[in-house]
Formats: structure tokens, sequence, C-alpha cells
């Protein structure tokens, strides 16, 4: 991905990202959005183009987010087993078409652009999924099934559809309620020999990329997202990873604070750190 200047978010993406998708029934905080939206535009500004869209909607809460953000002559694609629950087998969510072609409405979401495709992921390889939004994908969701084998299986498509400079958000992963997200996509790096390696990570988002292209948008992201939100630059599958996180419980308030950052690097700093776990409960 080429080098350019930081992305602007267009307005109906930002509205959407800070309050809309408050209004639409689902899972996704205000900065998981945000972080969503930063990779779209960044995308859009450095000429990278494709489709974007979602195993797993539900009602559309994510989903949204991506269509606002289409390029012209982009399409998204959506992929849920809606009606058919019985193939829901973790139980995580629970598809409605007529509510998500409802909200697609309420934030003026042309239907035109979209392709629904009404399976479980189990059946679907990419190629179906391409055949119907006409491109490999730059932004793809993963949050449908959250079974290992599902999990490993819609990161497999995704691998399978993404554009070089194509970005993956897998829900869940550290979610101590679905352990098999993670185990899916261990298996995915691991076992399967996917492609996919991690750059960032959110509330509940983990960001995924093909080797060496995540690195651009890692820098767009720490750049971009206010030092409230900031936890650490580390690791994960031998990728450098940036961590960011909402501070809501008092802890993190305090840890993610300007001043603690600057305490934590001060002989009194280091020294106080037992005595202030301690107060804090950790
Ligand atoms: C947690 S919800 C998705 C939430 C959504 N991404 C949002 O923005 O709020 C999970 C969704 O995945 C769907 N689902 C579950 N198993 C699936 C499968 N095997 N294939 C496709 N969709 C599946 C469910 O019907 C449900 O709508």
């Amino acid at each position: 991905m080429p080098k350019t200047t930081q992305p602007t978010l267009p307005d109906a993406v930002r509205q959407y990202a800070e309050s809309g998708q408050r209004r639409v029934d689902g899972w996704l905080s205000t900065l998981d959005a945000e972080l969503i939206a930063l990779v779209s535009a960044a995308q859009s500004v450095r000429g990278v183009t494709g489709s974007v869209g979602e195993i797993g909607v539900h009602h559309g809460r994510l989903f949204i987010l991506l269509a606002l953000g289409l390029q012209p002559g982009e399409r998204a694609f959506a992929v849920d087993i809606f009606g058919e629950q019985q193939h829901n087998v973790d139980r995580s969510g629970e598809g409605d078409e007529a509510r998500f072609r409802q909200n697609l409405a309420r934030f003026a979401v042309s239907e035109d652009r979209i392709a629904i495709l009404r399976a479980s992921s189990l059946a679907i390889r990419w190629p179906e999924i391409e055949a119907a939004v006409g491109a490999p994908a730059r932004l793809f969701s993963i949050d449908g099934g959250h079974t290992a084998t599902i999990t490993a299986n819609d990161l497999a498509i995704a691998d399978a559809g993404l554009a070089p400079d194509g970005v993956v958000v897998l829900d869940d992963y550290f979610n101590t309620e679905f352990p098999e997200v993670s185990q899916g996509m261990c298996q995915h790096r691991l076992v399967d020999g996917g492609q996919l390696v991690p750059f960032a990570i959110g509330d509940n988002k983990l960001m995924l990329a093909r080797p060496g292209r995540g690195e651009a948008y890692r820098a767009v992201l720490a750049e971009a997202v206010p030092p409230r939100f900031f936890v650490r630059h580390t690791e994960m599958f031998g990728q450098a990873v940036t961590v960011f996180r909402t501070p809501r419980r008092l802890v993190h308030r305090i840890r993610q604070s300007e001043i603690a950052r600057r305490l934590t690097r001060h002989p009194i700093g280091k020294a106080l750190k037992p005595i202030v776990r301690r107060v804090l409960g950790e």
C-alpha cells in the first residue's frame, strides 16, 4: 500500500461509527467501529479497491459501516444463515433478514450494491461470493459461527478472497465466552498454512492482513487513534501489532492516561507499581 496522508472519514461513515451504529441491534464498540472506518478510509485514500462484506451480519450493525464506505463501482456481500437458525450451532446472534434490510434502508444503503447470500458459510466458497460482487475483498469481517471449525473455515474463505492489501476483521478472538474462535485462528495460522496475520487489536476485534501488508494500516491507526485508547505496541504470531482499548474500568483509565505513562517510565513510578496494583485490586 503506497504511503500518503492520513485518511479523513466521510461524513456518513463518521456519524454512523460515532453514534448511528448504536441504533442497530448487534455487537460493535465505538472504538472498533472507528478502527474499521479508518482502515476503509485509508484504503480509499491509497487506491485500494475491491469488495467489502461480512460473514454473520445479524441485523447489520457492522455491515452498514462497511457499506457506507463503499467507493464508486464497489459492491458488498452479506453472508448469514438468517431463517435457518438450526445451523447456528453455537447460538451466536440470530440473523434476521427483514430487520437487516430495514436497517439498510434506515441508513440509506442501496440494496442494488449488496449481494445477500443466505447460507451457512460452511456451504460457501470464495468464488461464489466473488461471482456476486465481482472483485476480491478489500475489507472482510468474520462474525458468523464461533466454533473452531467455522472460524477456520471463514478465515480460509477470507484468505482465498482477500485483495493483496485487503484487511480481515475477526470478532471475539479474545472473548473468553468463545474460546474456539482463538482455536480456529491458531488452526488457520499454525495448521492450515493460512496467510492471514494480525496487525491490530481493538476492544473485540483482531485485524489481519497478508504478511508485510498490515504495517501501513498499523501506522495509520497508531497516528489517528486518540492516546487514551492506546495500550501498547507488541507482537503476536511473530508480527508487530498495536493494541487499542476503550478504557472502561478505572484501572484502564488510569493506566492509559498520559500521566500514568510518564510515571511508569520514572524510577518513582516503578517503585510505586506494586502498591498501586494492590490498591486497584489487580
Ligand atoms: C454475533 S452475530 C453477528 C453480529 C454482527 N456482525 C453485528 O454487527 O452485530 C452472528 C451472526 O452469524 C450468523 N451465523 C451463525 N452461524 C453462521 C454460519 N455458519 N454461517 C453464516 N452465518 C452464521 C447468525 O445468524 C448471526 O446473525
